[in-house]
């Protein structure tokens, strides 16, 4: 259940003297997301699943296809397992789905680190799922850029782009560090204009990555955050309620220029400020 759902108006400068207009690459600062907060973890992949399977319905019901682009992570893990047991491993359109990986370590596919095997686990296998609808990173072939440069051409040959050619996913799903990261930006990860997929050189928990940038994350009809854990708590308060910071707070680049964003945190990671 749903404590509260706002619509509007988190706005950075709602809460935050120091927020200002525009921020180097993450576009206008001024956000306003969606947050539901739910009673706990289950909930919340309860909800989040049912929201992605609406998200595919209205994707295919206008284009005939849906662009998902999943998160790492163990609270989208728990989102995965529910949309593959029923009943949406019934209802589910898997096979009108292009799954595309946001980021994934630096490592060979069957690796208990990789994200390509953690999402053929925990989704697309239970379910039953084509798993050609993966689209993954080719982190074996020792030549990281290259395998960036490959993602992006099968990005822009399969997603139909915007005005500025940048693919429109349908939906990206994010999960949330405790040091504010989403995907593969970490405080400090720098992205060129233009590059919808990015190659983080310096280590992260020991891993080099692979990620999609803000400049595509972006542009997606929809951006949703999956947030569980008190731990948390800090993370989320910095970045919905500034300062503004996006080098320094990775999370705050997600922007959406024409998308909807929603945030779906469980009670202990919204703690009491944002169950009020
Ligand atoms: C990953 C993602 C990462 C993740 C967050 C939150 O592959 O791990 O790159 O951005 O979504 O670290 O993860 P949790 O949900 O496990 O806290």
């Amino acid at each position: 259940m749903a404590l509260w759902c706002r619509e509007s108006p988190w706005r950075w400068s709602d809460r935050s003297p120091r927020a200002t207009g525009r921020v180097c690459d993450v576009g206008e600062l001024v956000v306003s997301p969606t947050v539901r907060v739910l009673d706990d973890e289950a909930q919340l992949a309860q909800r989040a699943a049912e929201a992605i399977e609406l998200g595919a319905a209205e994707a295919i019901d206008r284009r005939g296809r849906f662009h998902w682009a999943l998160a790492g992570g163990g609270t989208p893990k728990r989102t995965y397992r529910v949309l593959a047991g029923p009943p949406h491993r019934e209802t589910f359109p898997w096979n009108r789905l292009d799954a595309w990986i946001g980021d994934e370590r630096i490592v060979p596919g069957n690796d208990p680190a990789s994200n390509r095997r953690m999402i053929l686990e925990h989704l697309l296998w239970p379910a039953g799922a084509d798993t050609s609808a993966l689209h993954a990173f080719d982190t074996e072939s020792g030549d990281p850029d290259a395998a960036a440069r490959s993602y992006a051409d099968q990005l822009a040959a399969r997603v139909p782009g915007n005005a500025d050619g940048v693919p429109v996913l349908d939906l990206v799903l994010l999960g949330l560090g405790t040091d504010a990261h989403t995907a593969s930006w970490f405080p400090g990860s720098r992205f060129c204009a233009g590059e919808t997929v990015a190659v983080v050189d310096e280590e992260h928990a020991g891993y080099r990555r692979l990620t999609l940038t803000p400049a595509i994350v972006n542009a997606a009809r929809q951006v949703l955050f999956l947030v569980a854990g008190a731990s948390k708590q800090d993370a989320l308060r910095r970045v919905l309620l500034g300062p503004s910071d996006p080098l320094a707070i990775p999370a705050q680049r997600v922007a959406p220029t024409g998308g909807r964003l929603t945030w779906m945190l469980d009670r202990d990671a919204a703690g009491q400020f944002f169950a009020d």
